[in-house]
């Protein structure tokens, strides 16, 4: 350290902010003002009296050795330098002590830094409190870590603000299993809908299906019951995010027959929770068309198409080699079904035309993932 003398004041400040010892003149050498402490440390919570006689080494090798990153910032120079960091922090940020030194923390801070967050810190530092923010760090090779930085005033003698303690916590971690559980929460909920919805369509198939005996009746609601099943397959192989429309149709209807079936359209993903209601009302066509229609007569053909129409679909089923039914099957749970499934389920609309030689139908569907209210037990 240089010695000078000096009687100007702003040359005594700008020679003691380069760390110059000061002499006035006629005066004995002082003490530059940096090298005395103004500030007394908090007293520990718990000390004996050997505790307290070595309190403050204590507390350095305690700053030092503590896995918690720690670090203090100058308050009384521009822009809150860093003027001491311990080992935990070094190894947390990935910095060395040079590049650190004299630096704001904010070079911890990155692209995907909240703004919000900053303006936290800002705010908390402003008004001189205590506080704590959690923040999206980087560290010097470029990986991000959640920060739980907490920060704490410390002031001197006369309680003037002189330098600023922050102690970081990597939270990323936690975090993760935070979005891990949330994520698993969310899917405990959406089973339990759509639990709820098939358990709803089990509940109309039992309670509307109508058949003139009690084994007919009991093959019925199986066969619509295993529909569901088919779909609930299709779904999971999905990872119960989608479907494909073909697939959807293809299944339904491939167990009442290939022959003379066409199926054809351009690949449409249907959402999950709209397959379970198209797939069961693909079942309902397919069953009708193996009892009264194309599929219950060699010669009988099918040809399903679909094109898209804004966020929805336009899907034509057309029988032909299949005489009309001598009259309209009406009202029974199939037509029901239709009815509550396509359009007050999936608010989309039903045209049939019963022709000469068998049945026309047009489904529109605006859109694919309008699920609205749950399939009614009294359609
Ligand atoms: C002692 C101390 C430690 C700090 N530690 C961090 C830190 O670990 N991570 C961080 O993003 N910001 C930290 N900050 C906040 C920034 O240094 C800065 O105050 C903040 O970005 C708001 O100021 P600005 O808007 O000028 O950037 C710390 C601040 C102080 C005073």
């Amino acid at each position: 350290m240089q010695v000078i003398v000096s009687k100007e004041r702003e040359t005594v400040e700008l020679l003691r902010s380069l760390d110059v010892l000061i002499c006035r003149k006629n005066e004995r050498c002082r003490v530059p003002e940096a090298d005395k402490s103004d500030i007394h440390g908090d007293q520990p919570a718990a000390a004996s009296k050997q505790g307290k006689a070595d309190h403050k080494e204590l507390a350095t090798f305690a700053f030092q050795r503590t896995r918690m990153p720690m670090v203090v910032s100058d308050a009384r120079q521009p822009d809150y330098p860093i003027v001491l960091a311990n080992d935990a922090f070094l190894n947390l940020t990935g910095y060395s002590a040079d590049e650190l030194l004299g630096k704001n923390c904010r070079m911890l801070q990155g692209e995907e830094t909240s703004r919000t967050a900053v303006a936290e810190i800002r705010a908390i530092i402003a008004q001189e409190r205590e506080g704590t923010v959690e923040i999206l760090n980087y560290r010097k090779d470029g990986t991000a870590f959640w920060n739980q930085l907490h920060l704490s005033p410390i002031r001197d003698d006369e309680g003037q603000l002189a330098y600023y303690f922050a102690s970081q916590i990597d939270v990323t971690a936690y975090r993760k299993v935070q979005t891990l559980e949330e994520a698993e929460r969310r899917l405990l909920l959406e089973v339990d809908h759509r639990t709820k919805n098939v358990l709803a369509i089990v509940d109309s198939i039992v309670r509307l299906s109508r058949s003139d005996s009690a084994a007919a009746y009991a093959a019925s609601v199986q066969q619509r019951v295993q529909a569901l099943s088919r779909t609930h397959m299709l779904l999971a192989d999905n990872g119960w995010q989608q479907a494909y429309l073909h697939d959807i149709v293809r299944l339904q209807v491939a167990v009442f027959g290939e022959d003379g079936v066409k199926i054809e359209g351009s690949e449409v993903a249907v959402p999950a929770q709209s397959v379970q209601p198209l797939g069961l009302a693909i079942h309902e066509l397919a069953a009708n068309a193996a009892v009264h229609g194309a599929l219950s007569r060699p010669g009988g053909r099918l040809h399903i198409g679909w094109q898209r129409q804004g966020d929805g679909i336009v899907l034509e089923w057309a029988e032909s080699g299949a005489s009309p039914p001598k009259t309209e099957p009406r009202g029974g749970f199939g037509n029901v079904l239709l009815g509550a499934v396509l359009e007050r389920q999936l608010g989309g609309s039903v045209t049939r035309e019963w022709r000469e030689d068998g049945l026309r139908l047009r489904i529109e569907l605006p859109s694919l993932d309008r699920v609205g209210a749950k399939l009614r037990s009294n359609p």
